[in-house]
């Protein structure tokens, strides 16, 4: 009898453990995918909705167009990059894909008479700031007031790359955006590199 009852324990224990194995397996695997899907979504932001600068941006992504602004705070070049993918999908389809990071960054300029010309305007090491923009097509961060409108909303100062200044975008961002919100709050006609090139 005590033979029986003791085998009966062990069983019990060895079904337990396997239980609690299982358990375990099945949560790492949870927290594995989970944190795939946020790395997949974008690099540049974290689970909270976080937005830093990609590094070496002007490298790895496609310079998409500048600004020149004349005068004023903004005043310089305002340069505009996405992925290579994203215009990729933009010639597609219309439309930035679910990720896409838009920066557009501020640097200054001065001007000198050129070969080409008199008071020829270019861009000087001096970098201003960055505004980021980042594509969330599900309305993933829905308690966090940098996002909304289908984007994230960044700006971001030269003293921390990984940290954006942004609080709220409704009002430090969405006002001055409202001329392009047809074209989902970007100023396309400024990006002709997002058109298929006409014959060259
Ligand atoms: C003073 C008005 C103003 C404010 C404030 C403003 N923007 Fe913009 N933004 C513009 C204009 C106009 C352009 C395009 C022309 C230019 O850069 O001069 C632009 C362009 C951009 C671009 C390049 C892609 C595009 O939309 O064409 C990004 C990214 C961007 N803004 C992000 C932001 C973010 C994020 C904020 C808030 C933190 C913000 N902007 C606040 C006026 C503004």
């Amino acid at each position: 009898m005590e033979h029986f009852s003791a085998a009966k324990n062990d069983n019990s224990l060895t079904s337990g453990s396997m239980l609690l194995a299982l358990l375990i397996i099945v949560m790492l695997l949870y927290s594995k995918i989970t944190t795939a899907e946020a790395l997949s979504f974008s690099p540049y932001v974290d689970k909270s909705g976080n937005i830093s600068l990609p590094k070496d941006f002007r490298t790895s992504m496609t310079h998409l167009g500048s600004w020149f602004v004349p005068e004023g705070t903004a005043s310089g070049f305002h340069d505009v990059y996405t992925e290579a993918d994203s215009v990729r999908v933009y010639r597609d389809t219309g439309k930035f894909p679910d990720g896409a990071t838009l920066i557009k960054e501020l640097r200054s300029s001065t001007s000198a008479d050129y070969t080409t010309g008199k008071n020829v305007s270019y861009a000087t090491g001096d970098i201003k700031q960055w505004f980021i923009m980042i594509k969330d097509a599900q309305g993933r961060f829905a308690n966090n007031p940098t996002w909304g409108d289908g984007w994230g909303w960044a700006l971001i100062k030269t003293s921390n790359t990984q940290k954006s200044v942004t609080t709220n975008y409704r009002t430090e961002c969405l006002g001055c955006h409202m001329p392009a919100k047809k074209t989902d709050w970007i100023y396309i006609e400024g990006y002709p590199t997002l058109s298929m090139p006409k014959k060259q």
